[in-house]
């Protein structure tokens, strides 16, 4: 019997005329841990919900095949009734909250499932250690900064202690060593006997899962061990190849972990290294100087009003004229409390924002949320653009400029008359980027804009901000994604427990392994390769640039 079997399975959600599953076969064995990657669009998240039984039931649309879960028939079982067996952490998680504590969250499945309130107990218990939300249990959910929301998500699944648990993508926006800690907890339920479907863009970080499956336009197209998909293969599906297999695969030699796989460079390149270690120090391009100060934070605290804590604990920053810097940091650490008082969007406790030196005011420093559909409301994607300049009291031809101008910024010039919410989730986020835009503001502050898109979106968010700030704008970045803060800002500063504790050029943040693991941070591999070299690279490409010949 298989823990997950579907066979020709086509579905397409009411009104879209695309189907998102093609005759789509798919089987997983009781125990299997699988990693699910592929374009955004590719059908992974349909996937998920048709072993739910979500879709055709409360998503529907037209269906057919078959899908059983543990040798039962799903068609025709309420998601509740199928949640016996298995259990899924939505990819949209905030719209999976509804309770009024962390605890009766996490509580609701167990409770359910008919168990004794000792059990629901020792169950909350022990799903709030898993990830890391001890403490949290009184909190109200819609209080959690991101991170802590999707986290709360993962416990309140791992508490109904499903046999199979599909997750898509669970770790967006938890941090670089929170993300190793939730696969480890998946790992241990492996070794329990649970089969797991876990959905991850990067999957390098899940090497040691059984399986790596790939779909692309509604089928499976690819499914074998981890090491056997060459980066060919995962770039052809949109994946990321992982920086230890692409290196590896660059200088003929097996994947390695950091230290090995700098002693086998030293090996390789034997006598040559000072020599290409004086190179790399020749090309190095650490980035202009900024201009003048444009944005100061001076001294800010700040305490959410239901709350005793102080999400801020006195933070002070400079950020000059046409900077692309990063805040990273843990958690809860404070980064969208900070970005909101640099926008004038929360007043500090006390402390002072000066743009130019004058108090800030909202609008001209532009916000991009943490999640993109906070922030759309309108009909269309026009409106939706136009909200904010004509709120400034744009009117006329200039307001069609402006709209114009930022809906082609983004590549989005062909969707004025769409409904927001018809898009794609890498499209609403560069809608929310486009709306932002169209105040033009003095700074632009992006929290997390790279969460939940697929790689190649991914980068053409990050190549527009690069070329948005060549132009000599302002950028400031909030990022889990390390290897994008590596890539793209040249100053990162590092928040731990609302303070910043480390502020400087990237490369030399990321240098320091011992400092971004107090942040809960890990420096890409191909730096931590490079550090041991004495060449700290920033992204693979510079790392292959500096090794060739
Ligand atoms: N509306 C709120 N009410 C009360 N406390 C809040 C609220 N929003 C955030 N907090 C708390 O303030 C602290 C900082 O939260 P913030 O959202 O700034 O963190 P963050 O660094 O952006 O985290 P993440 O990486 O998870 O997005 C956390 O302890 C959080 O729980
Ligand atoms: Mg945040």
């Amino acid at each position: 019997m298989k823990a997950v079997h579907l066979k020709g399975v086509s579905f397409t959600y009411r009104g879209s005329g695309v189907p998102a599953l093609r005759c789509l076969e798919y089987a997983q064995e009781v125990g299997e841990f699988a990693v699910l990657g592929g374009r955004s669009g590719a059908g992974k998240s349909t996937l998920c919900k048709a072993i739910m039984g979500i879709v055709p039931t409360l998503q529907r649309g037209e269906m057919e095949g078959e899908v059983r879960v543990l040798g039962r028939k799903i068609e025709g079982l309420r998601p509740f009734q199928v949640s016996r067996w298995a259990g899924l952490v939505f990819q949209d998680f905030e719209a999976q909250l509804f309770s009024t504590s962390v605890e009766l969250e996490v509580a609701f499945g167990p409770e359910n499932l008919g168990l004794s309130r000792g059990e629901v107990e020792r169950r909350i218990r022990e799903s709030l250690r898993a990830v890391g939300l001890e403490g949290f249990e009184r909190r109200e959910p819609w209080t959690l900064s991101g991170g802590e929301k999707q986290r709360l998500a993962i416990a309140s699944v791992l508490a109904m202690g499903p046999p199979v648990l599909v997750l898509d993508e669970p770790t967006t926006d938890i941090d670089p060593l929170g993300r190793e800690e939730i696969h480890r907890v998946v790992k241990e339920l492996k070794s329990k006997g649970h089969t797991v479907l876990l959905v991850e863009h990067e999957v390098g970080e899940v090497e040691d899962a059984d399986s790596l499956v790939l779909m692309s336009e509604g089928k499976v197209v690819w499914k074998g061990k981890m090491g056997k998909a060459d980066s060919e293969l995962l770039a052809s599906c949109g994946v990321r190849p992982p920086e230890p297999w692409a290196l590896a695969f660059h200088l003929g030699v097996p994947p390695l972990g950091p230290e090995g796989m700098a002693s086998e460079i030293e090996r390789v390149l034997g006598g040559r290294l000072e020599e290409v270690r004086r190179r790399w120090r020749e090309t190095v391009d650490e980035g202009a100087t900024p201009g003048d100060v444009v944005l100061e934070v001076r001294d800010v605290e700040y305490s959410y009003p239901s709350s005793q804590a102080q999400a801020l604990k006195g933070v002070s920053l400079e950020v000059g004229e046409g900077e692309f810097m990063a805040v990273l940091g843990p958690n809860g650490s404070g980064k969208s409390t900070l970005a909101k008082i640099m926008a004038g969007l929360l007043s500090p406790s006390s402390g002072s924002v000066l743009l130019r030196g004058r108090p800030v005011r909202p609008g001209k420093v532009g916000y991009v949320f943490q999640n993109p559909d906070q922030q759309l409301f309108a009909p269309t994607v026009w409106e939706e653009v136009a909200f904010g300049p004509r709120n400034m009291g744009v009117r006329g031809g200039e307001l069609e400029d402006s709209v114009e101008e930022a809906l082609e910024a983004v590549g989005l010039s062909g969707y004025k008359d769409r409904d927001p919410f018809s898009l794609s989730r890498g499209e609403r986020q560069r809608l929310a980027v486009a709306s932002v835009l169209a105040c033009s503001p003095e700074v632009l502050i992006l929290d997390e804009p790279t969460t939940g898109l697929d790689y190649e979106e991914q980068r053409r968010m990050m190549e527009f901000l690069r070329e948005w700030n060549l132009k000599g704008r302002t950028v400031v970045l909030i990022t889990h994604s390390m290897w994008v803060a590596a890539k793209y800002a040249r100053r990162c500063a590092l928040l731990l427990d609302g303070r910043i504790v480390a502020d400087g050029p990237t490369r030399e943040i990321f240098s320091r392994e011992d400092l971004l693991s107090l942040a809960h941070l890990k420096p890409p591999f191909v730096t931590q390769v490079g550090a041991r070299l004495g060449m700290p690279f920033l992204s693979l490409d510079e790392a292959l640039e500096a090794l060739r010949n």
